[in-house]
Order: structure tokens, then sequence, then C-alpha cells
């Protein structure tokens, strides 16, 4: 299927306000929780779990949740479940009440990669589940060995065969002492949704910090989940018998507030961002401060002034939270390939996550990328030219190359884009961008 493309017409200073909308990597993880909702579990004995349903008490009502395709494919999968969903502008309303399903179609897998941390809630919800096995993606192999390590030590039986992922909750021992051998953000979430409901004390060493995570929590906890120690690294999780439904709202995207910062930088303009939480934002502010932009947080805002040359950065690591999100980082190589002087960027999280470099190269720009460092030769000038975007950060970073770029640059896949942006062009047309999807 062919999707739309941006003609983007660049030079245009950005100036203005930007509202950032709920954050993707937080509305997915809590609009899979919606099902631990509203199902009360029973110790058996030998027996096992019985789990049954306590009827109204599944209703959550999600506010800010920003219109991503993202969200629309989890809300897809709710769905098939058997979860009733309703939307009105960017509150999500999900009654898991009726929700029997134990299978996510192959379809809806491939639909989204992060469909895998809905294997969490529907073990935890219905006591099994069936799921094709996510694979690789556009960043590289993308496994989900401690996800399935991790539940195995919860008592979850998995076979995996043909592509395909069979689990069953087996007895949950009383007390598990979890040590991730890397602070997986997916694996963190998942092993909270099992360890939510249920019996038994579970403990998260070496667990990621990301503010999301936390976000997951607070929802978990507003819903009636006894969770601490979010955004350190050792989460402990007390199952409690049942949880209701709650009112939330998501946190601010970091990552949409940091491409909208990379706008302006990159046209020499000043914008705020209002909505945002800086002290998820340290390690971003810091490389654009170093590049010479001003960056003024207070409260939930971000004003950023680029009034003078971005200058090359020292070297910007990838790293888990709070070190630089690597989500940022085809943003920021973006911004310096229009600098004075020469920045390093090592890609520590994915293996493949230069996929902007080639593109960005048609553009002008002077970057050699090789394994898991890319070198940015900053230049004066960057050019228009037809470009693809090839996952969706790289493709957001070829937005903000467009705009600081002469002449007109055609991005195609914005399929990609619309993953994690509510119409782009809206927002950065509202301060002065020259933008149209097509
Ligand atoms: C999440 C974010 C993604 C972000 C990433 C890192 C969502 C929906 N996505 O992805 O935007 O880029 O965190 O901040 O929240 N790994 C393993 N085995 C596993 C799991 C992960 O080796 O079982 C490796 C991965 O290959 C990768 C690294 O750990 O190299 C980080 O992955 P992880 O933190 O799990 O990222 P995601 O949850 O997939």
């Amino acid at each position: 299927m062919e999707s739309s493309r941006l003609l983007v017409e660049g030079g245009r200073k950005i100036e203005g306000e930007i509202r950032v909308h709920g954050a993707k990597n937080s509305v997915l993880p809590i609009l899979a929780a919606t099902l631990l909702c509203g199902i009360r579990h029973t110790n058996s004995g030998n027996a096992g779990i019985s789990r049954t349903r306590t009827g109204e008490a599944g209703i959550s009502v999600i506010h800010n949740t920003a219109s991503l395709s993202d969200a629309f494919a989890a809300m897809r999968i709710l769905r098939s479940l058997g979860c009733e969903i309703s939307r009105e502008g960017s509150t999500v309303t999900v009654c898991s009440a009726n929700a029997e399903g134990d299978i996510v179609s192959d379809g809806l897998m491939h639909e989204m990669r992060s469909s895998i941390v809905f294997l969490g809630a529907i073990l935890g919800r219905v006591g099994r589940c069936r799921l094709s096995f996510p694979g690789g993606c556009e960043l590289g192999p993308r496994p989900i060995d401690l996800h399935l390590e991790a539940l195995r030590r919860l008592g979850v039986k998995i076979t995996e065969g043909h592509g395909i992922l069979d689990c069953t909750a087996g007895v949950r021992p009383l007390s598990a002492d979890i040590t991730l051998s890397l602070p997986s953000v997916g694996a963190t979430e998942n092993i909270m949704l099992y360890s939510a409901v249920g019996s038994g004390e579970t403990v998260i060493r070496n667990a990621a910090r990301e503010p999301e995570i936390s976000d997951l929590a607070g929802y978990l906890i507003k819903c009636g989940a006894k969770i601490s120690g979010q955004g350190t690294s050792t989460l402990v999780i007390d199952g409690v018998p049942e949880l209701h439904g709650c009112e939330y709202s998501v946190m601010p995207d970091r990552i949409e507030a940091a491409t909208y910062m990379g706008a302006a930088a990159i046209t020499r303009g000043e914008l705020m961002l209002t909505g945002v939480r800086p002290a998820d934002m340290y390690s971003c502010m810091s490389v654009f401060s170093e590049m010479g932009c001003g960056v003024y947080p207070y409260d939930d805002k971000i004003f950023i002034s680029a009034r003078k040359p971005i200058s090359a950065v020292r070297t910007v690591r990838t790293m888990p939270y709070p070190g630089f999100p690597t989500d940022c980082q085809p943003i920021v190589m973006a911004v310096l390939s229009k600098s004075q002087g020469t920045s390093v960027i090592v890609e520590n999280i994915f293996e493949n996550r230069f996929m902007a470099a080639p593109e960005l190269r048609r553009m002008g720009a002077n970057i050699k990328a090789e394994g898991k460092v890319a070198v940015i030769e900053g230049v004066k000038t960057l050019y228009g030219a037809p470009v693809r975007a090839h996952d969706l950060r790289a493709g957001a970073a070829l937005v903000v190359a467009a705009l600081g770029a002469e002449g007109q640059t055609e991005i195609s896949n914005v399929h990609y884009i619309d993953r994690g942006y509510e119409s782009i062009e809206t927002a950065l047309s509202s301060v002065g961008a020259d933008l149209r999807r097509i």
C-alpha cells in the first residue's frame, strides 16, 4: 500500500508554542494493563489460581491518549480480546469486564512490534496467551529472551515453535527475585503486568528506570496495585487479588518534545513547549544546550531559543534512562548534520539505529556510520531531496532535517511517523513550518 508523503519546504523559522501530546511509550503498556481490571484471583491451593470476573469494576478512563497509529493498533488488540472501547478526543474508555480472549492474531502482532507488552497482561487476566513471536524489526533483531525467562521464573509454562509462543500460567512462587541482565523496558513492563494481580511478591532488579515505567506503575497503583521502587532499579510488586479500573492521565511524550526542540534548533527558531515534564528530559536538554541553544525549563514548560549557529557536541552516547535516549538519537543526528564542527554518536541500545544516515546524506549531510559509531561532520547547508522514512524516529529526523534544508524535501513512508506523532504536520505548521501531507 502506498502510504502518504510529506512535502516540506525548508528554511522557515520555527516560532511559537506547541502543546506536547501523551507519551506513546506510556499509553501502550497502560492500554495493555486495562486488561487486568475487573478480574479476581483466588488461590485455590493445588487447583491453582481461579479467575472470576468482578463486573463493572473493569472500566478505565485514560486521558491524554494521543491519536497515534500504534495506540489504535493497541485498541484493536483490546477489542479483539473482548474489551469495549470508546474514544472522545484524547480520552479513551476501556471496559475490560468481558475480555476473555487469549490470542493476539498474527496480523495484529505484526502491526505493532510492541504488542509483546500484551503478553503479561493477557496471562494475568485469563491465565493463557498465544501470540506470534514478534521477530525482528527495523531496529534489528529485538529479542524477547528476558521477558520469557522472567515469566518462566514466575511459573509460566512457555512453548515456542513455528513462530508461535504458547504460554500458560502455572503455580506462582510466593516470592520471586528476578535480576534482568540488562534493564529492558519491555521486559520490566511484562513482569510488572503479570505480577500485579495474584498472590506473591516479585522483585525486579536492574529494572528499567524510564519515566514510562513509573507511569505504568502510577496507573496500576491507582487501580489498587502494590508497587514500590518506581524510578529506581529495584521494583517490588506485591500481587493483589484484584484491580479496579481508574481514571488516569498519560505522561507527556518526552521524545515528541525533543523532536520539536530539534525543529527549533535546526531552523534557528524559538519554541515554547507546554505540557512537558522537564525533569524527565535532562539528558536531552543538556545536548541542546551544548549545541549552543538556550534551553529554559520551568514548571511544565521548556523554552528553547536557537539564536546562535549550532555547534558540534562532545560524544553523545545512548544509554538506558537517565542516559541519553536512543529514540532521540536520530533527531540529534539530523540537527548536528547542520552544525559547525564534528560530532560523534555512539548507539549502545539498538544494533541498527543509524537508518536516518543514508537519507540525511542524500540531503547533503556528511555522516560516516559504522557499527555503533556515527561521525557527523557538520555542513553549512542541507538541501531538499526525495527521502524515505525507514522507521519511526528516523522518519521524524528527516522531518527535522527537511525543515532546516534549502528547498523542498519529499518524505515517503510517512506511516512510520504516524506511529508516534499525532499529526506532525499540524503541530509544526502551527509554529511556522511549511509542510503538508500528500
Ligand atoms: C522500548 C521503547 C522504545 C525504546 C526502547 C529503549 C516502547 C513501546 N518502546 O522498547 O521506543 O527505543 O525501549 O529505550 O516502550 N533486549 C534483549 N532481550 C530482551 C529484551 C531486550 O536483548 O528480552 C535488548 C534489545 O535488543 C535492545 C535492548 O535490550 O538492544 C533494549 O530493549 P528494550 O529496553 O526491551 O526496548 P523495548 O521495550 O523493545
